[in-house]
C-alpha cells in the first residue's frame, strides 16, 4: 500500500496533481500539505496537513509517523519571484530538496518526484529544439537552483539508489489555480483578463516564443513517468518535456477567435530578460522513447478548453 505525501500541494501543479493521485491511490493514502492552513479548503478529497517544508523535524516526523512511501515535492519559489528574493529562493528550493532526498535515503522511500524546468537552460543554450544534453548556464536563481537540484537527484539515485524522477516542465498553463510568480504566467493570466472583458497588459514582447504545456498534459506526463518501470527511467537528472511553443501574440490570436473584441498591450518588464534566456522549443525525444510520452493539447485545443471551463470554475 503506497502512502503519498504531496509537499506544496496548493500550488499551480499540486492543485491538479493531488486530485489525480487521490484518484489513483485512494483518498486516505494521499496527504496534501501546504504552508497555509487556508489551503485545506481545496482538499476535501484527500487528507490535509499544514507543513513548512523548511521545518526539517516536522517533515521527518510526518514521513516517519505516517509511514510515507512516496513524496511529490512541489514547493518552490518560481523564476520572477526568485529574482526579487534570490537568497531566499536558493535556500528554499535547495534545502527543501536536500531534506526530501535525505528522508528518501533514510526511510528507503519507494519513489520521489521533483519538478525541474526549462529554466535550467540559459542564454548559451541552443534555442531551437533544445536537446536533452547541451550547455546549461542558467542566469536566474530559480534556474540555478533547478540545475543544481537535477545534479543532486542524479547523485542520490547513483550513490544511494533513491528512485527519484523528474521532468523539465515548460511553462504550465492551467485554469484551476492563479499564477504563482513565474515568467510564463502571462499565458495563464491572459485568459482571466479575456473572460473579465479587460484589456491585457502583457509583460513580454509579442514575439517572445516559449515552450508551454496545458496542465492535463503535465499531469499525464508526471503520472506516466512515475508509473513507468524503474528500468525505463533512464534519465535521473530530469527529462526534457514538450507539447507546444507560442508567443504572446499567438496566444492572443487564439483567444480572439472566441472573444473578438479582446485587447492587448505589450509592456515588457524585467521578466523579458528571463524569457529571452530560455529556449523557444524543446526536443523531448528521450521522454517519448523511454516511457512513451505523447501530448494531447496544442494552443487552440487548450484555449477552447479553458474558455469553456474557466467561467464555471470556483476558486
Ligand atoms: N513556469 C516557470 C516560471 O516561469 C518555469 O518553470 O518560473
Amino acid at each position: 500500500m503506497e502512502k503519498i505525501l504531496v509537499i506544496g500541494a496548493a500550488g499551480q501543479l499540486g492543485s491538479e496533481l493531488t486530485r489525480s493521485l487521490a484518484d489513483q491511490f485512494g483518498a486516505e493514502q494521499v496527504i496534501a500539505t501546504d504552508l497555509n492552513e487556508s489551503a485545506k479548503a481545496k482538499f476535501d478529497f484527500c487528507r490535509f496537513q499544514v507543513l513548512d517544508v523548511m521545518d526539517k523535524d516536522g517533515l521527518r516526523n510526518l514521513v516517519k509517523n505516517e509511514k510515507v512511501t512516496q513524496i511529490y515535492h512541489l514547493a518552490a519559489v518560481l523564476s520572477a519571484v526568485g529574482e526579487k528574493k534570490p537568497l531566499f529562493a536558493w535556500e528554499l528550493n535547495m534545502e527543501s530538496l536536500l531534506h526530501v532526498l535525505e528522508l528518501a535515503k533514510e526511510f528507503k522511500l519507494n519513489k520521489v518526484y521533483w519538478p525541474s524546468s526549462i529554466a535550467v537552460f540559459g542564454p548559451n543554450t541552443p534555442k531551437i529544439n533544445t536537446p536533452q544534453y547541451c550547455v546549461k548556464e542558467p542566469n536566474t536563481v530559480y534556474g540555478i537552483s533547478k540545475q543544481a537540484g537535477e545534479r543532486w537527484c542524479e547523485y542520490y539515485f547513483q550513490k544511494f539508489n533513491v528512485d527519484v524522477r523528474s521532468l523539465r516542465y515548460p511553462g504550465l498553463i492551467g485554469y484551476k489555480s492563479l499564477p504563482g510568480g513565474g515568467t510564463t504566467d502571462y499565458a495563464v493570466d491572459i485568459y482571466h483578463k479575456a473572460l473579465a472583458g479587460e484589456k491585457f497588459d502583457c509583460f513580454l514582447r509579442e514575439d517572445s516564443s516559449l515552450p508551454m504545456m496545458y496542465m492535463p498534459d503535465a499531469i499525464k506526463a508526471t503520472l506516466d513517468l512515475m508509473n513507468a518501470p524503474s528500468e525505463s527511467v533512464k534519465i535521473r537528472s530530469s527529462y526534457n518535456l514538450a507539447a507546444m511553443n507560442f508567443t504572446p501574440k499567438e496566444s492572443y490570436e487564439s483567444i480572439l477567435k472566441y472573444i473578438p473584441d479582446f485587447k492587448i498591450e505589450y509592456n515588457p518588464d524585467f521578466r523579458q530578460a528571463i524569457a529571452d534566456s530560455w529556449p523557444d522549443s524543446i526536443d523531448d525525444t528521450c521522454a517519448r522513447k523511454d516511457w512513451g510520452w505523447k501530448h494531447d493539447y496544442d494552443l487552440d485545443a487548450m484555449t477552447k478548453d479553458i474558455l469553456e471551463n474557466l467561467p464555471n470554475f470556483k476558486f
